[in-house]
């Protein structure tokens, strides 16, 4: 008998993704996003994203189905992120697995949307090796997990006490006026900057700080930081060297993740580390990372880039596992809940 087939629906912020996975096969990864919709605000509005996710999701469903080539009636079990995200985000994913899996008479699975980007990298063709550290990077989250076991055991070692790194990205991008969504803007700017022509501060990385905070994150000083950097120039009449500017913070916000997740892995002694979110489409971050893992003896995976950014089809993959597990089913009176802990993996 072949693995059963699992649909998978993610709405936790501006993505709205439909995946299907046999397993950990993957049959369709469909993602429609709101992005657009938020570029003149700098940032995701949760109330757009919320209708947006209403008006995608029953296309961005039928085109899952169809690369799939299934039908809904071949379909084994449906999985949704039911938190953490965006409230009336998460609702309308909620709301469109329950009516699907009702409707189908088939099991629902709720599942943790930060292990669910744990849960893409099964769908790789080597398996996935436990216990390993995860560092999840997006305009969302910035967190440092422990996975001893993806269903059963996921620790959260740290995560950021203000913005999430991918928002750093685009409030800096804002102040220095290159756009949202500012990780690919910062990007381009810095391809011709120095990164070592500015240095900025290094968030929670001060041995006073890492008493408490070893696995912490922040990035709202550096964000101001990078503001008085620049009123400064401007208040003196001098040109902002918008190159260097971005090359200095890009360097502070990789220095600091990587630094950070290859501490955990070798004071934990878990010599592999995976990257997910959409801030790893960032090539300074995963160059560092692979020098710095190489150099610790760490092995570093990082799952393709269509299944770091929020998708379903890892919703789907950690709702397979769950099934395959012989997990029961979360019934239909669970709700959306936008501040679940990581260590619910499912509801
Ligand atoms: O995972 P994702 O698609 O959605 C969520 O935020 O959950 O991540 C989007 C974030 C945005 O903040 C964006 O600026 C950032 O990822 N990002 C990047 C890059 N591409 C996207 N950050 C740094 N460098 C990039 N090349
Ligand atoms: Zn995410």
């Amino acid at each position: 008998m072949s693995a059963p087939i699992v649909l998978g629906i993610e709405t936790s912020c501006d993505e709205t993704g439909v995946g299907i996975v046999r397993g950990t096969e993957l049959l369709a990864n469909v993602i429609a996003s709101s992005m657009d919709e938020h570029a003149r605000y700098g940032g995701v509005v949760p109330e757009v994203a919320a209708r947006a996710h209403l008006e995608a999701l029953t296309p961005t469903l039928t085109e899952a189905l169809e690369r799939a080539d299934v039908t809904l009636a071949d379909i084994d079990a449906v999985a949704v992120t039911s938190g953490p995200g965006l409230a009336g985000a998460l609702m309308v994913g909620v709301g469109a697995a329950k009516a699907l899996a009702l409707s189908l008479g088939k099991p629902l699975y709720a599942v943790n949307h930060l292990v669910g980007h744990v849960g893409a990298d099964v769908l790789s063709e080597e398996e996935l090796e436990l216990p390993t550290v995860a560092l999840l990077v997006s305009g969302g989250h910035t967190s440092l997990l422990l996975v001893r076991d993806l269903i059963d055991d996921v620790e959260l070692l740290g995560e950021t006490i203000d913005d999430a790194a991918g928002e750093a990205f685009d409030k800096v991008a804002r102040l220095l006026g290159l756009g949202y969504p500012g990780g690919p803007a910062i990007d381009r700017a810095a391809a011709d900057g120095d990164p070592t022509a500015i240095r900025f501060p290094r968030g929670l990385t001060q041995p006073k700080d890492l008493e408490r905070h070893r696995y912490d994150f922040s990035f709202s000083g550096l964000k101001t930081a990078v503001a008085r950097w620049v009123e400064k120039r401007q208040d003196a009449g001098e040109d902002v060297p918008v190159a260097d500017v971005a090359a200095g913070f890009r360097e502070a916000v990789v220095d600091v993740l990587t630094q950070k997740a290859i501490a955990a892995c070798t004071d934990l002694g878990v010599p592999r580390l995976l990257l997910g979110g959409g801030v790893v489409a960032n090539r300074r971050l995963r160059e560092v990372a692979q020098e710095r893992a190489d150099a610790a003896g760490v092995a570093l995976r990082i799952p393709p880039l269509d299944l770091c950014t929020d998708n379903g089809a890892m919703i789907a993959a950690l709702g397979a596992q769950l099934a395959a597990a012989g997990r029961a089913p979360s019934g239909l009176d669970f709700a959306a809940d936008s501040t679940l802990p990581v260590t619910t993996v499912q509801v």
